[in-house]
């Protein structure tokens, strides 16, 4: 692998020496990036030594001509560390003042980053904000360890041991990408319909499950499309689209159609909407009010009956008889994957963590046990590749 290591001024560059000095050792090609302040605390000649190659420390007087794009051009990935709390800013604001950050901007391949300073800093709502940024953007983070900092207190902020920088580097770099090339569309949350302006029909779905198959999607390397009426926070490399009643959900899943290959319905969709929502806030002067009710779309089963090349799964949240409704739901809407969960049971089901799921396909039912909903989103992702590389679709 081709790696540039971005080195910024903390005290914990004396382990980056150390984390350059084993990229060569197992073969790696390495060439380093300094910021200035870096310069302050190692000479770029030792990098010069350990790297074998240039090190940069401005985008001035380098021996090729635009040497920062070159260098982008040429790594596979590009590791920042330490990176300072200076760095981490100028990263999320797009600042590009120096070569380290002028070469980082002009990256096309994965950008990682190791965080390291006091734990007061690191924590603070500045470095904070600004690494949720990063992380929406794709950049991946390497977490700072804790222990005995350089100022001499206790926290988090240390540079992790160079050996595991090189461990979660290779870990980020080889995940697992075998939905690259698929564009999935995933629903999540459960859809408001207004009743007013102030009030709606909801129900109790938090859209963590949606979520969850979102992000390993992403992960796994898909293009990803969220249509949400939740929102948690959106997973690195997805699209987010936000909507709040069933017809604005079908009006953005069906506009996504056409270009996607898999569609997952893990919104829990209203099925009845208020037929005429009141402009005005409604008054409590009657000791009843009737709100009559109209049957909302059926999403999934229009996506079923328009199917072409699409894969398409749904969800099943049911509180009885669940394997049965879900086998009528896989045949009535034409999908190929129905999730069911039995939303009673403890541990399954609405606002919690994990869930309990049963996957059916047209080749049977297939009941898991308790999982994170992280595990079963990776359980029904798999699945899903066997449908894709059964029938190759684009
Ligand atoms: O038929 P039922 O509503 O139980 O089906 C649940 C599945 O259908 C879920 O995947 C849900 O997202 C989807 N659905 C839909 N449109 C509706 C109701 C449910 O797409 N109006």
């Amino acid at each position: 692998m081709k790696f540039i290591v971005g080195v910024s001024g903390g005290i914990a560059i004396y382990k980056v020496v150390d984390l350059v000095r084993r990229f060569k050792k197992r073969g790696d090609e390495v060439r380093v990036v300094m910021t200035d302040s870096a310069t302050k605390f190692v000479t770029p000649e030792l990098f010069r030594e350990i790297s074998l190659e240039p090190v940069m420390t401005t985008v001035f007087n380098n021996e090729e001509t635009a040497a920062h794009i070159k260098w982008a051009q040429w790594c596979d990935a590009m590791i920042i560390a330490p990176a300072t709390a200076n760095v981490i800013g100028k990263l999320a604001a797009g600042i590009a003042d120096d070569a380290l950050t002028t070469v980082a901007i002009a990256m096309t391949k994965p950008l990682i980053i190791a965080p390291a300073m006091n734990k007061d800093m690191f924590n603070s709502a500045a470095v904070t904000a600004n690494l949720s940024i990063l992380k929406q953007r794709g950049v991946n983070i390497i977490k700072p360890s804790s222990g005995e900092l350089a100022c001499g207190v206790e926290g988090v902020g240390r540079l992790p041991e160079p050996v595991e920088i090189v461990e979660q580097v290779d870990k980020i770099l080889n995940a697992d990408k075998r939905l690259s090339g698929y564009k999935i569309l995933v629903t999540a949350g459960g859809t408001r319909e207004a009743i007013d302006p102030v009030r709606y029909i909801g129900n109790r779905s938090s859209g963590k499950m949606g979520y969850a198959i979102a992000k390993i999607a992403a992960e796994y390397g898909a293009e990803v499309i969220l249509v949400t009426s939740s929102s948690l926070e959106v997973p690195p490399n997805v699209k987010c689209i936000n909507v709040e009643s069933a017809e604005q959900m079908r009006q953005a899943v069906l506009s996504e159609y056409e270009t996607v290959s898999v569609v997952i319905m893990a919104a829990a969709v209203a099925d009845y909407r208020v037929a005429e929502p009141s402009k005005q806030k409604i008054k409590k002067s009657e000791d009843t009010l009737t709100l009559e009710l109209v049957k909302n779309p059926d999403i999934l089963l229009e996506l079923g009956q328009r199917k072409q090349k699409q894969i398409l799964i749904g969800f099943a949240a049911e509180t009885q008889t669940v394997e049965a409704n879900a086998i009528k739901k896989l045949k009535k809407k034409n999908l190929d994957m129905i999730v069911a969960n039995d939303v009673t049971s403890e541990g399954a089901g609405f606002g919690v963590d994990t869930n309990i799921v049963t996957l059916i396909t047209s080749n049977g039912a297939t009941p898991y046990p308790k999982m994170s909903k992280t595990e079963v989103a990776e359980v029904i992702l798999n699945e899903l590749l066997s449908f894709l590389l059964d029938t190759p679709h684009g």
